[in-house]
């Protein structure tokens, strides 16, 4: 059966990378799909230090920034990661499982963990075989996901033939990455050759989902350009990194390809093409931010969705670990 899993780490501050890469997609498929399950990956997040009181702060946020969104919690499944104990149950598993060749290859350990590998938590290193976890302890078929992610979600595919071959199974099965549309590798709007991310220094970077309209304004009115018109087809935005950044913000944020966009943008100059993004980006996003906003002021109303949805969550996990333990030879699963 078709089933759709994606999650996001409540580490920072979420921003329109989030949003367009991730969870624009999320609420699409909602619809598309029976059952989908949308996790805050609080357990990922606490693979780099993270404050006791900001997580907590950070995983209700994200939970309020799904729903603002559009996320139902009657239809879609938002829990948080900690509270279906299952992940990390499997997560054992799926560490015998792994190699530690393969985890040696993960281009995000290597960016997070930088030169220092030795200071960096065992949990870093982990990390992808939890995410394996995350997504096949649901069967899941299909996880939306950012370009960034998507090497994980391969990896997720070794584990889940490993386990299936070394267990003479086929229990788990190979799960697509759905990695599509304008807003997959959102960069920063600064320097069009790094992505956009909560991590980056300057905030001027990026758009956080919590950035008021001026605030929206001013970033794009800033953002890096170069001095030549739109062109009219996305050939032409091959070697222009940030025409090519803001050309796919307006085509995500209008529902549109690359190619339609520039129907409409091509020959504009940025002093006519920049306003018209500040204006989509305010109708887009001022609403999610507002929501948001409304939620947040009941924690204790966030805090029973999330208890509702991990309840369900559970409901599908279980019998899926049960079966894993099975197939692994635990006695009394
Ligand atoms: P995370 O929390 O870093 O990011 C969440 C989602 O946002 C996408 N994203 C972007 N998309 C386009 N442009 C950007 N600049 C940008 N920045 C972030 C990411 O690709 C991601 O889809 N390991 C995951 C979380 C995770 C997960 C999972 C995802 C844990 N378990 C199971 C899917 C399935 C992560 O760190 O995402």
């Amino acid at each position: 059966t078709p089933r759709v899993f994606s999650g996001i780490k409540p580490s920072g501050g979420l921003t329109l990378g989030n949003y367009l890469g991730a969870v624009r997609r999320f609420v699409a498929m909602q619809h598309e799909f029976d059952q989908t399950l949308y996790c805050v990956v609080d357990q990922h997040a606490i693979t780099v230090w993270q404050d006791p009181a900001e997580l907590r702060d950070r995983t209700r946020e994200l939970a309020a920034f799904y729903i603002a969104a559009g996320l139902d919690p009657k239809k879609a499944i938002l829990f948080n990661q900690s509270a279906v104990p299952e992940h990390s149950q499997l997560a054992w598993v799926f560490n015998c499982v792994a190699r530690m060749g393969w985890m040696n290859r993960m281009t995000q350990f290597k960016d997070k963990a930088g030169k220092n590998a030795e200071k960096a938590s065992l949990g870093l290193y982990a990390y992808p075989a939890l995410m394996a976890a995350d997504i096949l302890l649901y069967q899941a078929t299909h996880v939306p996901v950012g370009e960034d992610q998507k090497q994980h979600v391969e990896l997720t595919r070794d584990i889940a033939a490993k386990f299936n071959h070394d267990f003479g199974t086929e229990l788990f099965p190979m799960t697509e990455p759905v990695i599509q549309g304008a807003g997959t590798r959102i960069m920063s709007l600064r320097d069009g050759s790094k992505k956009m991310s909560k991590s980056d220094a300057s905030d001027a970077s990026r758009i956080n989902m919590s950035d008021d309209a001026e605030a929206i304004a001013r970033k794009i009115r800033k953002a890096k350009t170069d001095p030549d018109a739109l062109p009219s087809e996305a050939e032409g935005l091959k070697d222009r990194p940030e025409a090519r950044n803001l050309v796919n913000i307006y085509a995500a944020l209008s529902n549109q390809s690359v190619e339609t966009a520039l129907a409409e943008l091509g020959g504009k100059q940025f002093g006519e093409f920049k306003p018209m993004l500040v204006d989509l980006a305010v109708t887009e996003l001022s609403p999610i931010t507002t929501e948001m906003r409304r939620l947040l002021a009941d924690t204790a109303e966030i805090d029973r969705v999330l208890q509702a949805g991990a309840t369900r969550a559970r409901e599908i996990a279980a019998p899926i670990l049960k079966q894993t333990y099975d197939c692994v030879g635990f006695v009394g699963a």
